[in-house]
């Protein structure tokens, strides 16, 4: 409600230095360890669903509860309408409302605004862009934050480094897979893209296994190798399970689109189907080293992964899942709070 001359968003990790970085990930662990100081009294964030979310929308909300502001959480589904992203347009389709207004509108009412945008799902050259929630940072008055667009899951990739920190310490030198799995509706690759940077960043070993056709988007490998060439890192990609999961120390499992076949379904169904022994079982996990497993969630059992390494003593996923409440009152507090 008070907005700053020039707010600080967070689109991608990319918008942190990595002392910055460093310093988030070590406030979400002291907050899990010693719980926050209540950052955020008379403090407002609105969030913005363009789809649907079930840990997002909660821990964020709870987040911000618990750190003693307000959340207003809206969904397109429910509580408003299509914005319209692109400048300069005559706005006689189906969005009744400019990004422009909306984001000046909401700017006198909250304090950050939290979006979540729904890629269209037709072109990976246009929705890599990712205009909608750039439209929000450009014309917001107050701190925007992306809670996961078509290139980047910021929020994920945070709780997703200081899972791994809080399992092996140090993340210098480990190796960390990252294993495509199969599943009917796959995902952005949204997850795995802030989640390679974050890991190159922080100087791991990454192993990037995909079947032919899952190619993660050319742009953000080209960041990922050059953050691992500063880092003392490494970035790999092998259409081999087992040659990435070997020796690894996280087996991090998730389902994206193909980007070559995005938009039509028909190629991409057809591109799928031939990728049936793409999941997680124990197998896979033993040729790790101790390897811990981890996945963003939402999970399909005995597809992506066996119930057994999911609800063995190795998985992390739960531990994740609740990160996301700690690591976003880190982001709140050094974002929003006095
Ligand atoms: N991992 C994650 O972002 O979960 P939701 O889609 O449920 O928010």
């Amino acid at each position: 409600m008070t907005p700053t001359a020039s707010p600080r968003h967070l689109v991608h990790l990319g918008d942190l230095e990595q002392s910055e970085l460093e310093d988030w990930i070590e406030l979400s662990l002291s907050i899990k360890r010693s719980g926050a100081a209540p950052a955020l009294p008379g403090r407002s964030l609105g969030m913005l669903f363009f789809r649907g979310s079930l840990r997002t929308r909660t821990s964020f909300e709870a987040a911000v509860n618990q750190l003693g502001g307000h959340a207003i959480n809206m969904s397109a589904a429910s509580d408003f309408w299509d914005l319209e992203a692109r400048e300069g347009v005559v706005m006689d389709g189906r969005a009744p409302e400019h990004i422009r207004d909306a984001a000046a509108v909401l700017s006198s009412y909250v304090d950050a605004l939290a979006i979540r945008p729904a890629p269209a799902g037709h072109s990976w050259e246009l929705d890599r862009r990712d205009e909608g929630i750039h439209a929000w940072a450009m014309h917001a008055r107050v701190p925007v934050i992306n809670m996961e667009s078509a290139l980047w899951h910021p929020l994920q990739a945070l709780a997703d480094t200081m899972t791994m920190r809080e399992s092996l310490g140090a993340l210098a030198g480990r190796k960390l897979a990252i294993v495509w799995s199969h599943a009917p509706e796959p995902s952005s690759p949204a997850v795995v893209h802030s989640l390679l940077v974050a890991a190159a960043r922080f100087g791991m070993n990454v192993s990037v296994a995909h079947p032919t056709g899952y190619e993660l988007d050319g742009e953000v490998i080209r960041r990922a190798k050059n953050a691992a060439e500063t880092s003392g890192g490494t970035v790999e990609f092998t259409s081999e399970r087992e040659a990435a999961a070997k020796g690894a120390h996280v087996v991090y499992a998730r389902s994206w689109r193909s980007i070559e076949h995005y938009g039509n379904t028909t190629l991409a169904a057809s591109q799928r189907s031939r990728t049936a022994g793409w999941s997680v079982d124990e197998a896979l996990m033993k040729l790790g080293e101790d390897a811990r497993f981890m996945h963003a969630m939402p999970i399909r059992r005995n597809l992506e992964v066996t119930d057994e390494v999911l609800d063995g003593p190795r998985s992390l996923t739960l531990t994740q899942a609740e990160n996301r409440l700690h690591s976003q009152k880190a982001v709140l507090t050094r974002l929003l709070g006095r």
